[in-house]
């Protein structure tokens, strides 16, 4: 794919308190991390070592509060929900409103982002294919955007980089076996790892017999800091390419 495909957001902040009622510019700073994120754009581009320079992508997707609702009215891209539910767990709840939550918008035209006092996780998000009614990501309003609400080391707005691969049908880099090296994230241009990272690993750091270069630990689909995560692959590009060719081709027109 050459052409830039932009995908409408709506993002349902659901709040309890008033604080968690984040600001604009809070949201304004999420899409902003997204549209640098997704373009290879991101101020951070260059620590990405030398040795996988030329593999660092631009997944050609950008990202936009939708300006049109689900019935045709303009629209802030932005829904807004006071609930008496004191925090949500990751069993949907944040998605449905007669749980307390807010109903999605359809999954086939905006892509849908829940911002929550969420339990348990920063943040989690649909795979394709699942139902239409619970497709989007959730991310606290502790690790959403760069400011406001966002506590450290998630405050530089990768929770929802790495939420959305998934939507894009990216897994983890590490291949989700736990700490064994049978696992896969069916991506070929990323090294074999054992399991997550956290924190700022310093590089070359090995595993699974990966050397001399060792774990991409720098991916947005591993677990470490934010300030310690700053790209995708081409392997992971083409496989968002093939979701967005495949089981989300309604955002392609
Ligand atoms: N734990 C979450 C997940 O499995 C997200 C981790 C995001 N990491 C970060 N540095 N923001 O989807
Ligand atoms: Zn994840
Ligand atoms: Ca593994």
């Amino acid at each position: 794919r050459e052409e830039v495909v932009t995908i409408p957001v709506v993002v349902h902040v659901v709040h309890h308190t008033p604080e968690q009622d984040l600001g604009q510019d809070q949201i304004d700073s999420q899409l902003k991390v997204l549209n640098e994120d997704f373009r290879r754009a991101n101020p951070d581009i260059a620590k990405v070592p030398d040795v996988w320079r030329d593999l660092a992508a631009d997944a050609l997707l950008e990202f936009r509060l939708a300006d049109t609702d689900p019935d045709g009215n303009p629209t802030s891209g932005v829904v807004r929900r006071q609930t008496d539910t004191e925090s949500f767990s990751t069993d949907d709840g944040v998605k449905i409103g007669s749980r307390g939550g807010s109903d999605a918008w359809p999954a086939d035209q905006y892509l849908n982002v829940w911002v929550c006092e969420l339990r348990h996780a920063l943040g989690y998000a649909a795979f394709p294919g699942g139902p239409a009614e619970l497709d989007g990501v959730v991310i606290s309003h502790s690790a959403f955007g760069t400011m406001g609400t966002v506590a450290e080391p998630f405050h530089g707005g990768r929770t929802a980089t790495h939420e959305i691969g998934h939507w894009l049908n990216l897994r983890h880099i590490w291949g989700d076996d736990g700490d064994g090296c049978s696992g896969t994230d069916f991506v070929d241009d990323t090294p074999n790892q054992a399991g997550f990272n956290r924190g700022t690993p310093s590089f070359p750091k090995l595993s699974c017999a990966n050397g001399p270069h060792g774990d991409m630990f720098m991916n947005y689909m591993d677990y470490v800091a934010d300030a310690a995560m700053f790209m995708f692959t081409k392997g992971q590009a083409e496989r968002m390419d093939a979701a967005l060719a495949g089981p989300r081709s309604s955002f392609l027109s």
